[in-house]
Parts: structure tokens; sequence; C-alpha cells
């Protein structure tokens, strides 16, 4: 089973760096990154939050359960440094377990951004998972990749391209 890259994916992982495979199959389904944010695992939402990723029919391609070091966190949200809110962020994603995740499946990116919800829970529409679980900017359960580029850069914070693959060696 060969790990799904779009066109724009495959660009990006090439300017990456070396060792990244640059030879993948153009599919229809593209990747992005997501994690649940310490709330949602002391809460005990994983559970939930994931029964709506998979039964949007996206597909879970690699999790795990992390905890955040600080380098990370900066790392991960780089286009927010000079924030106001910047440092509570980075306090607050570092504070507890996050559940981190690979999902893939046609316009993935765009896909669970919509099940997401706007980013303040309070605005987000009531059946968002924001929507429907938060009340709090910075606690505001779930972070999504804005973007195919923004996806794999994140991603990449956190797994290679090789352990997601090798996770399903020899399916499909
Ligand atoms: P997330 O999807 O993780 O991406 C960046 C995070 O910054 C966002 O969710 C919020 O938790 C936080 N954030 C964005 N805008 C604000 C804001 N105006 N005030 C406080 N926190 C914010």
């Amino acid at each position: 089973m060969r790990l799904c890259l779009t066109d724009r994916q495959l660009i990006m992982a090439s300017l990456l760096g070396p060792g990244t495979p640059v030879r993948e199959v153009a599919c229809l389904a593209e990747i992005t990154f997501v994690f649940l944010k310490p709330e949602a695992v002391l809460r005990g939402l994983m559970g939930e939050i994931i029964a709506r990723i998979e039964r949007k029919g996206l597909r879970i391609r690699a999790m795990k359960l992390h905890r955040m070091s600080r380098e990370e966190a900066e790392r991960l949200y780089d286009v927010h440094k000079g924030k106001e809110f910047f440092e509570r962020l980075v306090r607050h994603v570092t504070s507890g377990p996050v559940l981190l995740m690979v999902i893939e499946g046609p316009r993935a990116v765009e896909a669970v951004r919509k099940l997401i919800g706007a980013t303040d829970p309070v605005e987000a529409q009531p059946g968002t998972i924001r929507g429907d679980y938060g009340l709090d900017i910075t606690q505001n359960i779930i972070h999504a990749a804005d973007s195919p580029e923004r996806a794999l850069e994140e991603m990449r914070i956190f797994f290679t391209e090789e352990e997601v693959k090798a996770l399903w060696e020899g399916v499909g």
C-alpha cells in the first residue's frame, strides 16, 4: 500500500529534503495532519472524534499518543510566532498528551476542516467537532492543517513517510 500524496504534496516532498520518495503514484486522495489537543484526551473524547472522522469515510493512516516538546510545538505553530496568543498556545499543547493523526481521503484537508468547524468553538456550528465539544479558543479540541503543503510539513515534524508507509506494507 502506498502513501497517497497529491501532486502538490509530491512537489513539496521533493523540496523538503533527501530520502523523500518522490516516485509515488498520483491518486485522487490527499493526506492531512490532525491532532487532538490535551483537553480532548483528558476528557475522554478521543473515541467519539475518531468515530466522526471514520464515519465520514476518511482513513486514519497513522496515529500516536504523544507528549509534544516545546520545540515541536514552536515548529508546528511557527506561523503564529509573535502573536499575542502564541505562548498560551504552546504552553497548552505541551501540557499533556495529544493524539497525532495522519488522515487520508479525497480532498482530506478541506473535508477535515469542515468536520472540525471554526477556530473559535463558540462560533463553530453545532454538528462540527469544535461546535459540539468546545468553548475556548485555545482549548479548541482539535487542530487540522489548513493546506496540503502545511499538512505535509506538519506531518513530518512527528512522523516519517517511511514509518507511515510501513504500517500499510502489503495491505491492499
Ligand atoms: P489551531 O487549529 O490549533 O491553530 C492555531 C491555534 O491558535 C488555534 O487552533 C487556536 O487554538 C489558537 N488561536 C488562533 N487564533 C487565536 C486567537 N485570536 N486567540 C487565541 N488563540 C487563537
